[in-house]
């Protein structure tokens, strides 16, 4: 599997029973984690006839038809005892809290989420549903940054610049993450020199600074 975000995805699936990959377009993470005896078991699912069915193809031609199962659903409404680990991954954070607000997650013991937007509104409903970051990765994939969230079942607060980059992405302080930041910053700057506007410069150099601090 040649893409980074779906196998750094698999090191937090191994050793699971059962993954449902909600979203799964061509079923890759699933048949990947079969395949490799990460888990046992794994339903592949998604909303739309066209990406299922590249995921069936692919499942046939993996022969791993036996264990990975495809699944015609909106979300993750058909979420049997079975499932232990669940992950989605590419689609927006508020797209993500509406399918884990209406998932039974009570089996579920992890998530693997990326959102590919709106991190904060999504750690902001995760702390609000007591799940708990474990771990986190900032993920380079196709010139864009990817922020892979690990939760389990638990209690956290976080400010809202956690929320927004993930606690534990700004405590590695990866090169990824600096220069990240450090693009935000020059931005910003530039910003600042073309304001007119008093406020909205006060508010630029608030987040200059807000930014500043996290790298530092
Ligand atoms: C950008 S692809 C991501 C594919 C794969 N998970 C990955 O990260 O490489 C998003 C997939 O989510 C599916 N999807 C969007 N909304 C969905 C929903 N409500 N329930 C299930 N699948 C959904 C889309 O059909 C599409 O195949």
């Amino acid at each position: 599997m040649k893409s980074l975000r779906l196998l750094t995805a698999s090191k937090y699936i191994a050793g699971f029973n059962c993954l449902a990959d909600c979203g799964t377009d061509h079923g890759k993470l699933p048949i990947y984690c079969v395949k490799n005896n990460l888990v046992k078991k794994a339903y592949a699912s998604d909303n739309k006839e066209k990406p299922l069915n590249n995921a069936k193809k692919n499942i046939l031609d993996n022969n791993v038809q036996n264990s990975v199962i495809p699944v015609f659903a909106d979300g993750l409404t058909y979420l049997t005892e079975e499932v232990d680990v669940v992950s989605i991954l590419g689609m927006g954070g508020r797209l993500i809290e509406s399918i884990l607000e209406e998932a039974d997650l009570k089996n579920v013991k992890r998530l693997i989420l990326i959102a590919n937007s709106e991190n904060e509104i999504l750690r902001t409903f995760l702390q609000k549903i007591y799940w708990k970051i474990i771990a986190e990765e900032l993920i380079h994939e196709n010139r864009k940054n990817y922020q892979l969230i690990v939760l389990e079942k638990g209690q956290m607060q976080l400010t809202s610049l956690e929320k927004e980059f993930g606690p534990f992405i700004i405590k590695e302080k990866s090169t990824q993450f600096i220069s990240m930041i450090t693009k935000q910053i020059n931005g910003l700057k530039t910003a600042v020199k073309h304001a007119k506007n008093e406020d909205v410069k006060q508010d630029l150099n608030i987040r200059i600074s807000e930014l500043e601090e996290i790298i530092t």
